[in-house]
């Protein structure tokens, strides 16, 4: 693990769920409690800053979604791949993100304007070897995996998510320290399946129950051998103690209505 894991959150001032673009915010309209998410946030934000240092984008006023910064972009060294989100609500975050990494000093590096992109949302790491496992189907091209591949020096793997529900990559897919894999198996279409087992063997692999993964499960934040999640059942929390791992939850509720948990709400920030 990095000496100084960096990751970036935004205040949820301006959170709520005005429209719907994911299952998860039908039924959900209007329905947050902001004052329940600033304390949820704030919970969140505490433990991952005793974790970890936090930095702040400040939130844009009529972008209730801002607050998931893990759709800012791809973050790798130095270098800021910027979102093109699929759904015109989201778009005014695009800039908004772009100053703030331009202003870090981070290089900006375009995608083709007509490709859909949603950052981390769609683009995680592998935490041990050089490979960058994309999602798309649902908010991301596929040819995403190409575009990055021509930018950076990493394999991409494709993989094709196959349940509305499980949108974005980060709410089913989540490669932790050591090698081992969360994951929710169904979310994804048969191939998918097959080019992870290819890559991560069944050993390392922990397949969490759809209840779990209804939870947020998978949408964890690793920093070394802690897990923070919304929630885990017993069971999954057992077979993460099994694999080294430390279980945190911290209630996201007011986050669940957006189709959001604790990985969609931090962006990492110091990756290699
Ligand atoms: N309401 C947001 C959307 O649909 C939630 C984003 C959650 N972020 C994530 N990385 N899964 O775009």
């Amino acid at each position: 693990m990095p000496a100084n894991p960096r990751f970036l959150m935004c205040p949820p001032t301006h959170f709520a769920v005005d429209y719907v673009i994911n299952p998860w915010m039908e039924g959900n309209l209007h329905s947050t409690d902001p004052a329940r998410a600033q304390s949820q946030w704030s919970a969140l934000h505490e433990v991952l800053s005793g974790l970890a240092r936090i930095d702040l984008v400040a939130p844009g006023e009529d972008l209730p979604d801002m607050p998931f910064t893990a759709n800012a972009g791809l973050v790798l060294g130095d270098v800021f791949v910027p979102s093109r989100f699929r759904h015109a609500q989201r778009r005014g975050e695009e800039a908004l993100f772009t100053e703030w990494f331009a202003q870090q000093g981070f290089a900006i590096r375009q995608l083709p304007a007509d490709m859909d992109f949603e950052g981390a949302g769609d683009a995680l790491l592998d935490r041990e070897a050089p490979r960058l496992w994309l999602g798309h189907g649902h908010r991301s091209d596929a040819g995403i995996a190409q575009e990055i591949a021509a930018m950076f020096d990493l394999e991409t793997i494709a993989l094709r998510l196959s349940d509305p529900r499980f949108y974005h990559l980060d709410t089913c897919f989540c490669p932790l320290s050591g090698g081992w894999l969360l994951y929710y198996p169904p979310a994804f279409d048969a191939e998918a399946v097959g080019a992870i087992a290819s890559r991560i063997p069944e050993s390392r692999r922990i397949a969490v129950s759809e209840q779990d993964a209804l939870a947020f499960a998978c949408n964890a934040v690793n920093i070394g051998t802690t897990v923070v999640v919304n929630r885990a059942s017993g069971e999954l929390k057992a077979t993460l103690a099994k694999a080294g791992f430390e279980v945190i939850e911290t209630p996201l509720d007011e986050f669940l209505k957006a189709g959001g948990a604790a990985k969609c709400l931090t962006l990492r920030l110091d990756e290699r």
